[in-house]
């Protein structure tokens, strides 16, 4: 076994080597216990941002230990109103509502405090609401991509629009589409034309904005709420941007979620009238809806 030797080298000669390892997990234990000991000594009730703390699983939330002044996510249907509000609980660590009991979701059940116990309670229809909210943030996003969401999600259809698209003749598809574009694109302007002039404070969240700079509009949307015991983390939600709600569309949609000149016509001057109402209101730019039109 002469040959094998090397592989069992005496005690003396390993002892430098296992002094040295066990100084190296000492030294290690130390430096990854540090964050905790400061976790440990921080006052829980410091109004210092913590920025040790890990960040919470995404989506993972409780609710505000502080009275909040109650919010409403308002958005048109398709809107991305989901997957903004797994965001939001992202970066701040407590939950949202919603006014539709979804079994996931967090119910508001028409209790007031649970409200203000929540972030922002989300809702499409302000008569949908048993109470009136403080402010509101309200989600714009370009109609055109709105209305193909909203048509995919209807609870009442229930089905998606491959299926559609699969199990229908293309003719009955199209009428189908046809006639919820019709009537959506008439409420999504209204709705958004009545929203400009609410009484209560308004903040304007433009969803193709918070896609392409997702930590500015984040921050900004905080700033708004303006809530002195939330301690945002916004890299938190940074680092879990592709949140389970938000879906890409896809190259079928695009073939067959056509719209009409008439149609287009409609749209492309409520995105002008409804640009105007809200740089009146807010006295903010959104040149950037311009994009949005379609020829
Ligand atoms: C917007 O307000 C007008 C006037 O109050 C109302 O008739 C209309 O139904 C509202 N639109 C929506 C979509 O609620
Ligand atoms: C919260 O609501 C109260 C009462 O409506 C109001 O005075 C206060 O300014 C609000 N705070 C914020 C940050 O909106």
């Amino acid at each position: 076994m002469a040959a094998l030797d090397w592989l069992y080298p005496s005690k003396a000669v390993l002892a430098p080597f296992v002094v040295l390892g066990l100084f190296l997990v000492a030294y290690n234990v130390g430096t990854v216990s540090k964050p905790c000991q400061i976790q440990q000594d921080a006052s829980p009730v410091s109004s210092e941002p913590r920025m040790q703390e890990p960040c919470p699983l995404p989506g993972a939330g409780r609710f505000s230990r502080v009275k909040l002044n109650s919010t409403g996510l308002l958005s048109f249907p398709g809107s991305g109103n989901t997957w903004t509000r797994h965001i939001l609980t992202t970066a701040t660590g407590i939950l949202t509502a919603s006014v539709y009991n979804n079994q996931e979701d967090v119910p508001l059940t028409g209790i007031r405090g649970r409200a203000q116990r929540v972030l922002v309670v989300k809702t499409h229809n302000l008569d949908k609401l048993p109470f009136s909210l403080d402010r509101y943030v309200i989600i714009i996003r370009n109609p055109y991509d709105c209305l193909l969401a909203a048509f995919n999600r209807r609870s009442e259809a229930g089905v998606p629009f491959q299926q559609h698209i699969a199990h229908q003749p293309k003719e009955a598809f199209l009428d189908e589409w046809d006639t919820f574009v019709d009537g959506s694109m008439k409420h999504w302007s209204s709705n958004y034309l009545n929203w400009s002039k609410l009484q209560k404070p308004v903040h304007l969240l433009v969803y193709h904005r918070l896609l392409a700079q997702l930590e500015p509009e984040l921050r900004d949307v905080i700033d708004f709420l303006h809530e002195p015991s939330i301690h945002p983390m916004i890299h938190c939600a940074a680092r879990d941007k592709e949140g389970d709600a938000h879906r890409q569309k896809e190259e079928w949609q695009e073939k067959f979620a056509v719209f009409s000149h008439k149609q287009k016509r409609y749209l492309n001057d409520a995105i002008d009238t409804v640009q105007e109402a809200w740089e009146k209101r807010t006295g903010k730019n959104f040149a950037d809806f311009q994009k949005w039109k379609r020829p």
